[in-house]
């Protein structure tokens, strides 16, 4: 593959989209970060030196249109990060309100899936290549009370994944995932300030000590979208500090 690649990461005013846009950013990489929230996106790309779209990864002919416009603009979309999701719903499976469950599956599972179709249709029609990294959650394969909407989305996630690496795989297309633990963003740090007991509740799971940086989880992404990782798909990497062997 040759640099710059354009980059497209989506929920790209997050905490983590930022910390993966940067890191693809240092690599010399073209960052496009899309949103569904205009004003924050805009200034996240302005801050980082990337461009901003907008739009929401549920609605399909918006997703749709955004890339028949970066087509039109003579723009190859070589790289798709499917970073935009929603953590915020939360339940026991005997309170969870079904309408609560149904809207992250639509965001998470749904938004992912029409997200990679809208660039695989892109890529195809390109002549093939291409790689795609979702991301989703070691939630997805280990329980925590209350965060099943979550983490069955989730796992969903990772099935999509192989999904879409099985299929895309004869047009050059890689598909992987990277399955974060906590992650330490701005947001969650002020929730969990250092010492506090969410915090220390969250750390003791973890063996190797804390929770992840922002800067741990980046790293992941750009690799499994490289050359170094151009015999692997269908993968999703636990980044993690090991709480999946606990
Ligand atoms: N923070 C964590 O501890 C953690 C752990 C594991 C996995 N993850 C995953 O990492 C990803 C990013 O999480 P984050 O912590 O940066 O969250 P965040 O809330 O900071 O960022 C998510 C971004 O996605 C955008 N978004 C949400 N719904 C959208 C939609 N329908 N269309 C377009 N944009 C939309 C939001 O506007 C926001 O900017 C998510 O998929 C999340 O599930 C986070």
């Amino acid at each position: 593959m040759t640099t710059p690649r354009t980059v497209l990461i989506t929920g790209g005013a997050g905490g983590i989209g930022q910390g993966i846009a940067r890191a693809f950013l240092a690599e010399g990489e073209r960052v496009i970060l899309a949103d569904r929230d205009p004003d924050a996106v805009a200034s996240a790309a302005d801050a980082l030196g990337a461009d901003a779209l907008t739009f929401d990864i549920t609605d399909p002919a918006a997703v749709a249109a955004a890339f028949a416009s970066l087509a039109a603009a003579g723009t190859a979309v070589d790289v798709l990060v499917n970073n935009a999701g929603i953590l915020s719903v939360h339940g026991a499976v005997t309170e969870l309100a079904p309408e609560a469950y149904r809207s992250i599956l639509e965001v998470n599972v749904i938004g992912t899936f029409a997200v990679t179709q809208a660039f695989a249709h892109h890529r195809i029609a390109a002549g093939g290549g291409g790689s795609v990294v979702n991301i989703s959650s070691i939630g997805g394969r280990q329980p925590t009370p209350g965060m099943g909407a979550y983490e069955s989305s989730k796992a969903a996630v990772d099935s999509v994944t192989r999904w879409a690496a099985i299929e895309l795989a004869p047009h050059g297309i890689r598909v992987n995932a990277v399955a974060p633990g906590p992650v330490l963003t701005p947001m969650l740090e002020m929730g969990m300030p250092e010492g506090s007991p969410a915090r220390q509740a969250w750390a003791s799971r973890i063996p190797l000590g804390d929770l992840a940086k922002v800067t741990d989880i980046a790293p992941a992404v750009v690799f499994l979208a490289g050359s170094g990782a151009a015999h692997i798909t269908g993968v999703s990497l636990a980044v993690d500090g090991g709480q999946l062997l606990t």
